[in-house]
């Protein structure tokens, strides 16, 4: 049967250029007509289109199912040879990463804009992964974003629309369309990863006093966090929570941290339990929080490094290297000295990670950003991190079969073991633009200047005192293909080892938000008091410092930030 491929005319849009992840708009923006066509078919003019396979999932946010015939229409009369796409437009992202490596596609298009707010009048994103699995690299974004530029016609297919609600093999035009179930193949990798009777025997003897909750927070990981805890690891209803997907998320912000994960710290806190996580929007975020227990990610993917023997797959294929992106703080790199493993450090954006990990030099790595994970896949996996921590509390309760450790246990060894890295991260979300560049170029001023070096910075409130030893903006060669990728955030040190970062976010779809982190490092020697201080204590002074340094208030306009983490 022939099918008649139209070419419909087109003019392009201004600013399709995608971010850290993807192209992230209203989803205002995207309702254009032809605004998603031109990038669809921008993005099939990048690849090899024809006689591909490509992967379609998503966060099932609103726009998505629309969106998924959008891309039949046009992969169609590119030339796709077969589409693999999860049921009702659902896979995570660690989901999709993982069915691309394993049916061996081309590439595969994400529907998601991860942990933003989703719904007619938020966010909608499309992302496009290569064959590894991970995101697409900026030499393949760069060439998308060139095509939306000049775009002339788009090609479509007219065929009938597949209904995505049905797992089983159909066709769009001349294109075979596999839908297959969203949760099975991930359940398969991580029952291969992890020690999943373990696990189970574990929570099975720690019924009453180890319970968990995990809550989906209303995004993609609800069915995967259902299949696994509640269908495997045989726990009760109540260890769920939030975990049926909604197109906006019940109206919340489905981003793991303390502020907008407000619906788990609420639970924990108030039924008193042990060890709870939330995943983001797209399932490739995480966060461990357990009652008056928070775990930076920065310390999580350092704890899961040191404890990596307790879990199978690494215990099997040992562990290539650490890594970590720049403003995380350097906790991974204590365990990586300690192991005598490579460690790396990288720009924000887990696309970072994915030649090292091809390469075979890279096996853990995360990101302050709430993002965890290994080479199982290329991307950062929120129920992997999740398992992996109950993996780690399953392993080292065995050996102490009299006291029951706890998320503060491992946090309190760790801190005596490496000493504690403070860190803490300050978001000024939705700024003004120019209010942002401004403060960016004061700092790049005072770097071109050397005006802030070895200058004395005292804090109002504790006297103490932070000499600048370094400015610079980080900058990374990669090591594999040695492709440069610069001005990736503006670093001042100070001469006690401590370090302030700023940088743009790369995912906001609105105006500006500026990111501080501040990190400050203090050795086991200090003891468990001062180890175990909050992290607002331990960084009061630094703080302060940075603020002032920077001239923040001013430039931005804003008193406090939005969110602290
Ligand atoms: C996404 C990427 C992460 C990255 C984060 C940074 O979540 O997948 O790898 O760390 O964005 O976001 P930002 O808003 O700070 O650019
Ligand atoms: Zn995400």
């Amino acid at each position: 049967m022939s099918f008649n491929v139209k070419e419909i005319e087109t003019k392009p849009f201004d600013g399709q250029k995608p971010g850290t992840s993807g192209l992230r708009k209203r989803v205002k923006v995207f309702q254009q007509t032809h605004y998603t066509e031109n990038f669809i078919q921008s993005i099939f003019d990048s690849i090899k289109a024809e006689g591909s396979t490509i992967v379609i999932g998503g966060d099932g946010r609103y726009f998505s199912p629309e969106t998924v015939q959008t891309i039949l229409k046009i992969g169609s009369a590119n030339g796709v040879e077969k589409f693999i796409v999860g049921k009702d437009s659902i896979l995570s992202t660690p989901a999709a990463s993982n069915i691309i490596r394993k049916y061996k596609a081309t590439g595969g298009i994400l529907l998601t804009a991860s942990h933003n707010p989703g719904g007619p009048d938020a966010d909608f994103g499309i992302k496009y992964n290569v064959s590894n699995g991970g995101p697409a690299p900026e030499n393949i974004t760069d060439q998308i974003y060139e095509k939306t530029k000049t775009i002339k016609s788009y090609k479509v297919i007219e065929d009938a629309p597949v209904d995505l609600s049905k797992v089983g093999d159909f066709t769009y035009g001349p294109s075979k369309v596999q839908i297959i179930d969203s949760v099975e193949d991930y359940v398969i990798l991580l029952e291969e990863i992890f020690d999943f009777p373990l696990i189970k025997s574990f929570l099975d003897a720690h019924a009453d006093d180890f319970p968990i909750l995990f809550d989906g927070l209303h995004g993609v990981t609800g069915p995967y966090a259902r299949a696994l805890l509640i269908e495997r690891f045989g726990l009760p209803e109540t260890a769920i929570q939030n975990c049926v997907p909604s197109p906006n998320f019940g109206g919340g912000h489905p981003d793991p941290n303390l502020t907008y994960a407000h619906t788990l710290v609420e639970t924990i806190e108030e039924k008193n339990i042990p060890f709870g996580a939330a995943s983001d929007g797209d399932g490739d975020r995480n966060m461990v929080y357990g009652k008056q227990a928070f775990v930076t990610p920065s310390d999580s993917v350092a704890i899961i490094a040191h404890w990596a023997d307790t879990i199978p797959y690494f215990k099997k294929g040992g562990v290539k290297g650490l890594a970590r992106s720049m403003p995380t703080s350097k906790a991974i790199d204590l365990v990586a000295e300690k192991k005598g493993l490579e460690c790396f450090e990288v720009p924000t954006g887990w696309k970072f990670f994915g030649n090292l990990m091809d390469a075979g030099r890279l096996s853990i790595c995360g990101e302050e950003s709430f993002g965890t994970g290994s080479d199982h896949i290329r991307e950062k996996d929120g129920i992997w991190a999740v398992i992996a921590w109950l993996n780690i509390i399953a392993a080292v309760n065995k050996d102490s079969p009299n006291k029951l450790i706890g998320i503060n246990d491992l946090l309190k060894e760790f801190y005596s073991i490496y000493g504690r890295s403070f860190f803490s991260r300050y978001d000024y979300e939705e700024v003004s633009s120019e209010g942002a560049n401004a403060l960016v170029d004061n700092i790049n001023e005072a770097l071109k200047t050397g005006s802030l070096k070895d200058t004395v910075h005292t804090s109002a409130s504790t006297g103490t005192q932070f000499t600048v030893s370094d400015i610079y903006n980080f900058e990374y060669t990669d090591p594999i293909d040695h492709s440069v990728s610069k001005n990736q955030g503006q670093v001042i040190t100070f001469s006690d080892g401590s370090r302030v970062v700023f940088r743009l976010s790369g995912t906001g779809s609105q105006g500006a938000t500026v990111r501080m982190y501040v990190e400050r490092y203090v050795g086991p020697e200090a003891g468990p008091e001062k180890l175990m201080e909050p992290a607002a204590v331990g960084l009061k002074s630094l703080i302060e410092v940075a603020l002032d340094i920077s001239k923040l208030k001013e430039y931005l306009g804003v008193d406090e930030p939005t969110v602290i983490t």
